[in-house]
């Protein structure tokens, strides 16, 4: 873990009750740093708040304070804003199912595009300019060469992708017209895994559109087989590679983002991609899974889903010369990881079905 910070630095997290919010919070707060959360509960919820404060205890919950509030709501930011000096944001804060964002793309345009415009305008008022944004690699499109590096050309297949491309313009064009800006955009690969407590996971609401969570919900009964898109790709059994990486090291990439922000000049508005550097193919994710939890995992062979690329990794030279950071955990740290959560919480935060 990194630990350079002053006790004193106050970091705003959006979508700090999110998967990914939750993990990076915990371990801002063990690194000393102060955070608030604000959070609409869109796709979260105030368990899993109140489990942060579990995890860290009652010391470091000091530092914690909470908002439930909508970056769409300009009151929201204001109020925040106007009663913390920031020294950074974190901002998570957004939407991200692909298939959701097709059949309604205004709603992603309102979310993700809205909220962040809104959100820029709040701390350009408050003069905080240090922000760590949330990127994908969606942004890469369907990649022509792997591994994917930072500076390709970046392509939207879908308006989910869209966002986050527009938003790393966005960013681009702020910190060029105003360089006192220092903004960090982090290409998250494929999040998975869980805090080792077992008190902190991924629990999206509905059926889970992405692999890690529907394997997770087949092995604690509540779906009955994981239908696998594609068995037939250029591959070395048939399904598609992706570069899954487990959730605690994601959250500690965020704070070596901040860590550069706080302790560089001129960084400017600069792409990081956060991965490990390996393929594994949804089978390869499958056998893991099965392996880390006990359970069987029934698997129906469906055809590609529309979209979907062969293989995706990142190329993790630029993070780890830059920033410090390298990802520590493999595949088996992560299927262990979700599965200590998925038997500990096997219906999410709610614990009801
Ligand atoms: C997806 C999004 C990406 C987004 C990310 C957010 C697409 C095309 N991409 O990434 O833009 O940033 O989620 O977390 O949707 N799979 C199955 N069965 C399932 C679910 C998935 O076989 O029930 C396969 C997929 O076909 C894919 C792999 O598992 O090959 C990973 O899928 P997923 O977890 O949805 O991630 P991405 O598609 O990589």
């Amino acid at each position: 873990m990194v630990s350079s910070s002053s006790p004193q630095q106050k970091i705003l997290v959006t979508g700090g009750a999110g998967f990914i919010g939750t993990h990076t919070v915990v371990q801002l707060l063990h690194d000393g740093f102060h955070v608030s959360i604000i959070d609409n509960f869109d796709n979260s919820c105030m368990e899993a708040v109140d489990r942060v404060r579990e995890v860290v205890g009652p010391h470091l919950s000091k530092n914690l304070q909470f908002t439930q509030g909508d970056l769409r709501n300009k009151d929201d930011l204001e109020e925040i804003f106007s009663k913390t000096k920031f020294d950074a944001v974190i901002h998570f804060a957004g939407l991200k199912a692909v298939g959701e964002s097709v059949a309604n793309p205004r709603r992603y345009f309102d979310f993700n595009l809205v909220g962040t415009i809104n959100l820029y305008q709040a701390m350009a008022k408050y003069n905080v300019k240090k922000m760590v944004f949330s990127s994908s690699a969606t942004v890469y499109g369907q990649p022509q060469k792997i591994p994917c590096v930072e500076d390709f050309d970046l392509q939207a297949m879908n308006p989910y992708g869209r966002t986050k491309l527009f938003l790393e313009e966005i960013a681009r064009d702020i910190q060029k017209a105003e360089p006192e800006w220092k903004i960090i955009l982090l290409r998250y690969f494929n999040p998975v895994g869980a805090h080792e407590s077992g008190k902190l996971g991924e629990d999206p609401r509905g059926i889970p559109n992405n692999l890690m969570p529907y394997i997770q919900q087949v092995a604690v009964g509540r779906l009955p087989e994981l239908n696998v898109y594609g068995h037939d790709y250029p591959t070395r059994d048939g399904s598609a590679i992706r570069d899954y990486i487990h959730v605690m090291d994601l959250a500690d990439g965020h704070i070596a983002a901040l860590r550069k922000l706080f302790t560089t000049e001129n960084i400017g508005c600069t792409a990081y991609n956060l991965g490990t550097g390996r393929g594994t193919s949804v089978l390869e994710m499958v056998t893991a899974f099965e392996k880390a939890s006990g359970k069987k995992i029934p698997v129906k062979l469906c055809p590609r889903r529309p979209g979907d690329a062969t293989e995706v990794y990142a190329s993790t030279e630029k993070a780890e010369k830059e920033l410090s950071w390298k990802a520590k955990y493999g595949v088996e740290e992560m299927c262990r990881g979700q599965w200590n959560w998925a038997k500990n919480n096997p219906w999410g935060y709610s614990g009801k079905p």
